[in-house]
């Protein structure tokens, strides 16, 4: 294995363990989960490997077969750059009152660059569920994933929900992670894309548009101003939406049609896996990717050049997946058309010339786990 060697290389010895985290796309549920509403993501194929030893001295060292330099933290807020992810694990889990020494740790990543799929969350979450093992922490992956969000929020700054680092931590191979981020209550429902003769292709637009993150932070700002004006702990709460919306205006009214129909799409395509109706999901998507463009306002042309021409290629259903302004889409396709829905996106890009995107099936994956 690849990050063993570079382990022994760097640090002369063999790894106490080796990890593994993957990435995620999310079928369904955006932007809910920090309206304490229904996620539906599921683990890819791609992820972040990590094998690491622990180190008395508190000292934290660093390599990443993706990066060029090794770096040594004697204190994690030395920590810069990708490096803050694996930093910020620490700072969390010792502020919590772990005794967490330091580390020597070698990392090798495989998301597919851009595309969104969360390869910060897999960094975290590979961190964590390691120091949690070596330093004998008892963390459930929960904890972890809690633990990793945390990392992003107050060490990293980025005010993300829970989805991307619960779905790298507890998903499972061959289902879909549906979550109540209220209470945090897990199941994994079966997703089973080939026994359907489906694939769930990804559309990896490659771009990632700047002001993404500023324009998250002003979209969950949205959420949380409508919730107060109704007087609401959170948009999860509205059971009138009609009532609702009479009450708010501008984007605030917007963005609280789009939370609030996202959570009943999320509970329809839960409905419909179960009832093994999985081709029909694809409408679902649809409007999600509708709603997202039109009143969350996240979307961006690339996306739905992506979305509309998958949808005109023969798909039965697509949408942007993830944060928004960039990054992937997704699209439900049976097996025959697969070639024409490629021929389709790759077309509709090239006409705006733009260069053509990477097209994969994600079949749904396992969470993060202990390689040796
Ligand atoms: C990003 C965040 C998640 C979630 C999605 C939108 O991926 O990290 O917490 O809010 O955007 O659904």
């Amino acid at each position: 294995m690849r990050v063993v060697e570079a382990f022994r290389e760097s640090y002369g010895t063999e790894p106490a363990g080796v990890w593994h985290a993957p990435g995620r796309v999310n079928l369904i549920g955006e932007h809910t989960d920090y309206n304490d509403g229904f996620v539906l993501p599921f683990a890819v194929p791609w992820g972040v490997t990590a094998a690491v030893s622990p180190r008395e001295d508190g000292v934290i060292r660093l390599r990443s077969l993706q990066a060029d330099e090794p770096v040594a933290l004697a204190t994690p807020d030395q920590a810069e750059g990708w490096t803050r992810y694996v930093a910020g694990m620490f700072w969390v889990l010792r502020g919590a009152g772990h005794q967490v020494g330091g580390a020597d740790v070698v990392i090798d990543g495989d998301v597919p660059q851009g595309a969104g799929l969360s390869s910060s969350a897999a960094l975290e979450v590979v961190v964590g569920i390691a120091l949690n093992e070596l330093y004998e922490l008892g963390l459930t992956k929960m904890e972890i994933a809690l633990a990793a969000q945390k990392a992003e929020n107050d060490f990293v700054g980025m005010p993300c929900g829970i989805m991307d680092q619960a779905a790298s931590a507890l998903a499972e191979e061959g289902k879909a992670l549906f979550m109540d981020c209220r209470s945090l209550s897990t199941r994994n429902i079966p997703f089973d894309l080939a026994s359907h003769g489906l694939q769930l292709l990804i559309i990896n637009t490659g771009v990632r548009h700047e002001l993404a993150d500023g324009q998250y932070a002003s979209r969950r700002r949205d959420c949380e101003n409508a919730a107060r004006h109704l007087g609401l702990d959170a948009l999860r709460d509205i059971i009138d939406l009609g009532g609702a919306l009479a009450r708010l205006s501008g984007d605030e009214r917007r963005r609280t049609q789009h939370v609030v129909t996202e959570n009943h799409r999320v509970e329809a395509v839960i409905g419909l896996l179960r009832a093994g109706a999985v081709r029909e999901i694809g409408a679902l998507l649809n409007a999600s990717h509708l709603s997202l463009r039109d009143q969350f306002e996240v979307s961006c042309a690339e996306l739905d050049v992506a979305v509309e021409s998958a949808v005109r290629g023969g798909a039965r259903g697509a949408r942007m997946t993830g944060g928004g302004f960039g990054g992937s889409a997704i699209a439900l396709v049976t097996d025959e058309r697969v070639e024409s829905v490629r021929e389709a996106v790759t077309h509709a890009y090239a006409e705006h010339g733009w260069a053509a995107p990477e097209i994969y099936p994600a079949p749904p994956a396992a969470g993060a786990r202990r390689l040796i």
